[in-house]
């Protein structure tokens, strides 16, 4: 697949396959082993299976045909539960992966499977019927327990997703908690063991910087302090249930990930905050300790050739002054490495000697980029930081009122979005966000919306709309984004730096006729922005 699953549907052609012998699977296993570690393999069911029922159709409710997948993602066909074939095929399956795999764990999968097929199939209705299963989930944990007491009979354990907690756990599983923390808070509840995975923090295969300046992935976002900052054992855990969680996981998905040099890419430096994580007391983690020993600990990764993501250099950060120049002092994040810069927009190429002065007329913004080169020659991207001359705008003393913002529609014909400010709404509702979709890309009309916006600490924001036709934003009655006059979808970008707390938010915008779109995004000036929608409230 070319591009991303959620946007493209394009692909480059190349077939992609491929399996290991037995004989390769314990070359791994030994390799591992020789290093004290143990590989657990994961064979996936009841869901992610459509290989499985593209080779044997009669695995499926329907029977097929089936086809293997060509795109990423949760698939409506799974095994069917309530045929016996099924269960044979799978115990088979485990038969030849026991002895490749000495672990004790065995993780049987359990995630993401749709119950579509089951709901209107004969033989899992049946099953359903004679075993008294009150629901889908009840057939699910039904074929997990038969699962587990197979593996049980062969001295093995289970390890499932938090999805098997539904309909009921299996007596003996493990349960690997993603979705967030709370399957695996539930689980340690019932006294079932837990490694905890949460995608929330631990999913290496999320973006790890501004996904606009990252080699594409699946998405999230969780750069290495935010993974740093996870905390394994759950407050909501008595001290006895804690004992529960005994382990961390950091998970990598390779959907867009098609090398070991990409693979490398998405797991250092990330890895290494993992590794503290897991065997860390929360008392003695310390971020700033943790970076004052990254740049050894990355040194030696250079010599070892590993492909880790090159981290930002200390001191690279946004900056807002009243002065006539901001003085920016930086330190590589790899030790022995050398930096290169520019401040007109051009490729870093000036050698950084110390600190960099960066003159500024008054509201002027001016963009510092940076690039790493690494002892062994590695260069990183060029990450960036932005300076801005302008005072902060102080929060709002206001009380916000529920999610949402005030929606004035004008149903009148305007050529600029700016001509609604003399005209008199011919409605006004409170409404849920800023969306058009009520109204038709045929109508003629103007709309403002207007709330408050919580800027979640001190700093540069960037807001940007895209719109068809034109759009103003304002921010505490500045105009920030000019994105004005008649015309198809265009993007626009404004800065403003904003104190923490509440900020008046007005967008106003007009369609001609013809397509129409409006989107607004915000967020810290080169982090992850956000799409406003859901995340505004009303001015009360
Ligand atoms: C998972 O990410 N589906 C476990
Ligand atoms: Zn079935």
């Amino acid at each position: 697949m070319v591009g991303h699953a959620g946007r493209s549907r394009e692909y480059d052609g190349v077939p992609h396959g491929g399996y290991y012998t037995q004989e390769e699977v314990k070359d791994i296993v030994k390799y591992a082993a020789d290093r004290f570690i143990t590989v657990v393999p994961e064979i996936e069911m009841p869901g992610h299976a459509t290989a499985a029922l593209a080779a044997y159709p009669y695995l499926g409710c329907t029977g097929g045909p089936y086809e293997v997948g060509t795109t990423f993602g949760v698939m409506r066909e799974v095994y069917c539960a309530g045929n016996d074939s099924v269960y044979a095929f799978l115990e088979n399956v485990l038969d030849e992966v026991l002895p490749l795999f000495p672990s004790k764990y065995i993780h049987i999968g359990g995630d993401e499977c749709p119950k579509d097929r089951w709901k209107t199939c004969p033989k899992c209705q049946g099953r359903m019927k004679a075993l008294g299963l009150k629901d889908e989930h009840e057939l699910q944990s039904y074929f997990i327990n038969r699962m587990e007491k197979y593996l049980n009979s062969k001295g093995r354990s289970i390890i499932g997703w938090d999805e098997i907690l539904e309909g009921g756990l299996a007596p003996n599983a493990t349960v690997m908690s993603w979705r967030g923390e709370a399957g695996g808070i539930e689980a340690a509840k019932q006294k079932h063991d837990v490694i905890m995975t949460p995608n929330t923090y631990l999913y290496l295969d999320y973006y790890q910087g501004n996904p606009a300046a990252e080699p594409l992935n699946i998405g999230g976002y969780l750069p290495l302090k935010t993974v740093y900052g996870y905390e394994p054992l759950p407050k909501d855990l008595t001290p006895e249930e804690q004992k529960h969680i005994i382990g961390i996981q950091g998970n990598i998905w390779t959907e867009y990930i098609k090398d070991g040099q990409f693979a490398d890419y998405m797991t250092y430096p990330r890895a290494l905050a993992v590794a503290e994580i897991a065997w860390s007391p929360a008392g003695k983690k310390n971020y700033d300790a943790f970076l004052a020993a990254l740049p050894a600990q990355l040194a030696r990764l250079d010599k070892q050739g590993v492909n880790f993501r090159i981290p930002e250099p200390l001191g690279l950060e946004n900056g807002v002054t009243d002065k006539p120049e901001a003085t920016v002092t930086l330190h590589p994040m790899v030790a022995g490495a050398k930096l290169l810069y520019s401040i007109d927009g051009s490729e870093p190429s000036i050698p950084y000697t110390g600190a960099v002065k960066i003159p500024l007329a008054d509201k002027e913004s001016k963009t510092l980029k940076v690039t790493t080169v690494t002892a062994t020659g590695r260069k990183s991207a060029a990450y960036t930081a932005t300076f801005l001359r302008r005072a902060y705008q102080p929060a709002l003393t206001v009380t916000p009122g529920a999610k949402g913002v005030k929606r004035e529609l004008f149903n009148t014909r305007v050529r600029k979005a700016a001509d609604l400010n003399n005209k008199t709404a011919d409605s006004v509702a409170a409404v849920p966000t800023f969306d058009i979709r009520p109204f038709s890309a045929k109508d003629v009309y103007g709309v403002t919306f207007s709330g408050l916006f919580n800027a979640e600490t001190d700093a540069l924001y960037e807001f940007k709309t895209s719109s068809d036709d034109g759009s103003l934003l304002y921010i505490d009655d500045e105009l920030i984004v000019d994105n004005d006059g008649e015309h198809g979808t265009i993007e626009k970008a404004g800065l403003v730096p904003l104190k923490k707390g509440y900020h008046k938010i007005k967008v106003q915008f007009f369609n001609a006729g013809g397509a129409q779109q409006l989107i607004v995004t915000a967020g810290v000036k080169g982090k992850q922005s956000i799409n406003l929608r859901n995340v505004l409230f009303m001015a009360q």
